[in-house]
């Protein structure tokens, strides 16, 4: 069996292919993934300072033909050889999801195959599964799942395959968003994630006490989180580094208009210890609220996925307050916890593997929920 997937919930065109040999009865099967090719849209959209729906559906129009030849020939294979055609069909973006989805049904027609329409936050939350510390079978245990990315921070209890159930979410700003504004506020680039953890390190996580927001809730908010960082930003003078400068990423408008003063003398110390500060907020709030739900509903296994769980230091914690507790921890490697197809057309595999499939008149569903 191989499946064909394609990503296109965001500003990210992807297209993976991944095959698994019918093994002999009660033999593990070990999917492989053949071809896995990602085309990032950072740059275009960054000097609008936020994601431009119309120029991410071009631009998927544009890469995910290229795309599609490039992982058909990567995997030594054509597209008559392919047993499904899988899409992202949400949540995400209405124009861009419709790119990927109308081609993997188009393909799926034309080819006379199945199609299957895959939820974006079902791949995340299975990605933990994929690869190669797993069983051959890649038997999703129940768990606690933390999806964590830059549109979602969402906890699930998971079951089992599609058997999962809603139990926290943000009620304002997700994770990533908020790594990503505050790092613009500080003048650092995009995405915000990856700058924050660089300059966090060697950084003083205790030096600014930043709020820990809902922690008795299993919801999540980061927007008052994110407010303390404005407001701190005049009153400690902050000061980019000549690097930052000279990128001619200003500081946030609020920042310098509040200060009127800011001192511009280098002091690396102060960025360090303000993004490991701000890094260990979110750390602590997302490791507390994990580690609480797998007691609360008796899981003795946590995962988290999403592109915030590319953190080392968010992975690092969590893994130890899991096995204080004797809880078992699982993450995605880092190359599978940003968006790409993989994961897609790993849940794809999982759900072929249990009798799903989609119909191709199933239409896209920018607001589709994990449960
Ligand atoms: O999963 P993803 O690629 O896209 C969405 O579905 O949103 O996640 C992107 C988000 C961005 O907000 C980015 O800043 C964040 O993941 N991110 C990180 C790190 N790498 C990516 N956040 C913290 N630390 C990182 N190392
Ligand atoms: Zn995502």
């Amino acid at each position: 069996m191989t499946v064909l997937a394609i990503e296109t919930s965001c500003d990210e065109t992807a297209v993976a292919i991944l095959r698994e040999d019918d093994g002999e009865m009660g033999a593990a099967r070990h999917p492989r993934l053949l071809a896995s090719e990602v085309a990032s849209q950072v740059a275009a959209h960054e000097k609008y300072g936020g994601i431009v729906p119309e120029i991410a559906s071009r631009n998927h129009l544009i890469y995910a033909p290229r795309l599609l030849d490039r992982a058909v020939s990567a995997a030594k294979t054509q597209l008559s050889q392919i047993h499904a055609f899988a899409a992202t069909n949400g949540p995400g973006l209405a124009s861009s999801l419709m790119i990927g989805a109308s081609i993997a049904k188009g393909l799926a027609i034309g080819f006379g195959q199945r199609f299957l329409g895959i939820n974006h936050l079902e791949g995340h939350l299975l990605s933990p599964f994929f690869g190669a510390e797993t069983d051959g079978e890649n038997n999703i245990k129940p768990n606690v799942s933390l999806i964590v990315s830059g549109g979602h921070t969402i906890l699930v209890v998971v079951r089992g395959l599609a058997n999962y159930q809603l139990i926290g979410q943000t009620v304002d700003d997700a994770a990533g968003e908020a790594f990503d504004k505050v790092a613009k506020m500080l003048g650092l680039g995009y995405p915000g994630g990856p700058e924050i953890e660089k300059h966090a390190h060697g950084g003083d996580p205790k030096r600014f006490d930043f709020p820990r927001s809902m922690l008795g809730s299993e919801n999540f908010s980061f927007s008052g989180l994110k407010t303390a960082v404005r407001y701190l930003l005049p009153k400690i003078r902050v000061i980019p580094s000549e690097a930052q400068r000279s990128r001619g990423t200003p500081l946030n408008d609020a920042v310098s208009n509040a200060s009127g003063s800011l001192d511009f003398a280098r002091d690396d110390k102060l960025l360090a210890d303000l993004c490991a500060s701000f890094q260990q907020a979110i750390i602590d709030v997302l490791v507390t609220k994990t580690i609480a739900a797998a007691q609360k509903y008796r899981l003795d296994r946590v995962t988290i996925s999403g592109g915030v769980s590319c953190n080392q230091e968010l992975r690092r914690q969590m893994r130890d307050a899991s096995s204080r507790k004797g809880i078992e921890f699982k993450s995605a490697e880092p190359w599978l916890c940003t968006d790409n197809a993989a994961m897609i057309a790993f849940a794809a595999l999982l759900r072929l593997r249990a009798g799903f499939e989609s119909q191709v008149s199933e239409e896209i569903n920018p607001n589709l929920k994990v449960a």
